[in-house]
């Protein structure tokens, strides 16, 4: 088993740089959580955080009545604010299934949808040529096994087999799907109970493509920071996720007013760029499948920015990314840095700590060239307009061309400078 195991994570790690491309390129992705806890609107934690019983939430199922397609307008919106890729929830902690299964009849096609809303999902992410990321909860509340599995050997037999069957479905019936995104594997206590070699193996025989997360107990493709943007990682891949408010994954109207602006998505975006990461943005639509009016207008201006600065932004990055100024950080390419600056420092702007030669200053997306004035340590840049001239979102990128892969002293004060021994 060891050896199995063993095998297994060395044909993951040796086949990953290939299958990762698209992941490390796309940069950016919606995450959508959907399911019978939008109807309630008070987090998809509600039967859990609230001790619905089962019978009582149950009867959400039967209630759940969305509107013809609503994946087109995420998409759509996805694709309006420079998102690659989407993963939905198919079956969140709360137990419903969104697709056609033969599992259970606690499912979208047996109850109140009437229609397989995975399908759905997976056309619509199709037709606005989205990658597809398929988010699967092994805890399940609502299984007569999901609980008593961790104790019981029978129940633990008839759970894995449910699950297992449940991630089969998913990979058989749906065409090709580019990531398998698990979550909480409460209440099992290793990958062996949970069965997670096997059900990964089976996965990736029927989707060779597939990235995995680190959800199964094993640790796969890539890592999922949550709820921070906290670079991890080198060489895998790693994937933020946040939600849109701090406060919910799932549609919860009362948390409207804390909804994450443009300005903050680009900060998360400028720190996963500068460390070979993604970021996986959440939506919670509406019972109805609505896109929560929250997210319309930041994903707009954040689509618009990343069209105008895509250079600053998508693609591959040196790791770590250069400061310099207190008005924001860089993403570094090869010699190329593009300094997002956040605060607007006004008609002229101070660098410090670099020594290489800068050979050219422009503003990324006007093009407009700056003056360059360039001591030993410190490069003056003037000639800028006196407010941010970026328009969606007020950070402005500068572009600055080197000379060859810049040189950057860290706390280039000239005191430090002397007690470092560098004139
Ligand atoms: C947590 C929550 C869950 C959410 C997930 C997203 O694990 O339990 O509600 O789906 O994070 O990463």
């Amino acid at each position: 088993m060891a050896d199995e195991k063993e095998a297994y994570l060395a044909e993951v790690e040796k086949t990953r740089p290939e299958r990762m491309k698209w992941f490390h390129d796309a940069r950016f992705g919606m995450f959508v959580h959907w399911g019978l806890y939008a109807q309630i609107g008070r987090n998809e934690w509600a039967m859990n955080i609230e001790c619905i019983p089962k019978a009582e939430y149950e009867k959400l199922a039967e209630t759940w009545k969305p509107k013809p397609r609503p994946m087109r307008e995420w998409c759509k919106l996805a694709r309006k604010a420079g998102m690659k890729y989407m993963v939905m929830t198919t079956k969140h902690h709360e137990g419903f299934c969104l697709w056609d299964t033969k599992m259970t009849d606690y499912n979208a096609v047996a109850r109140g949808p009437k229609r397989d809303l995975v399908r759905e999902y997976v056309e619509a992410c199709r037709e606005f040529g989205l990658k597809i990321g398929f988010y699967y909860s092994l805890m399940d509340w609502h299984h007569p096994d999901g609980a008593t599995c961790a104790k019981d050997e029978a129940a633990r037999r008839r759970f894995c087999d449910f699950t297992y069957g449940c991630v089969r479905e998913l990979m058989s019936n749906y065409g090709k799907i580019d990531v398998l995104w698990y979550d909480v594997s409460w209440p099992l206590d290793s990958p062996e109970k949970w069965e997670s070699l096997k059900m990964n193996k089976m996965a990736r025989a029927l989707q060779p493509h597939i990235l995995i997360n680190d959800r199964s107990q094993i640790p796969e493709d890539f890592s999922t920071p949550e709820g921070h943007v906290k670079p991890a990682d080198a060489g895998r891949g790693w994937e933020a996720c946040m939600t849109f408010n701090d406060t919910s994954w799932g549609y919860m109207p009362s948390a409207a007013p804390d909804a994450v602006t443009a300005r903050d998505i680009l900060k998360m975006l400028n720190t996963a760029a500068a460390n070979e990461g993604n970021l996986l943005l959440n939506i919670g639509p509406a019972p109805d499948g609505s896109v929560p009016e929250d997210a319309v207008a930041p994903l707009t201006a954040v689509g618009k920015w990343i069209a105008a600065n895509k250079e600053a932004v998508i693609g591959t990055f040196d790791r770590g990314g250069l400061g310099g100024t207190a008005c924001g950080w860089g993403t570094v390419k090869g010699s190329t840095v593009y300094f997002w600056c956040k605060n607007w420092p006004g008609t002229s702007i101070t660098i410090g700590g670099y020594t290489t030669k800068l050979k050219k200053a422009t503003l990324l997306a006007s093009k407009k060239a700056l003056k360059i004035e360039q001591k030993p340590y410190q490069i003056k840049l003037s000639g800028m307009p006196k407010v941010s001239p970026d328009k969606f979102a007020g950070i402005t990128v500068i572009k600055l061309e080197f000379a060859s892969k810049p040189e950057y002293v860290w706390g280039a004060t000239t005191m430090n400078l002397e007690a470092m021994g560098i004139k």
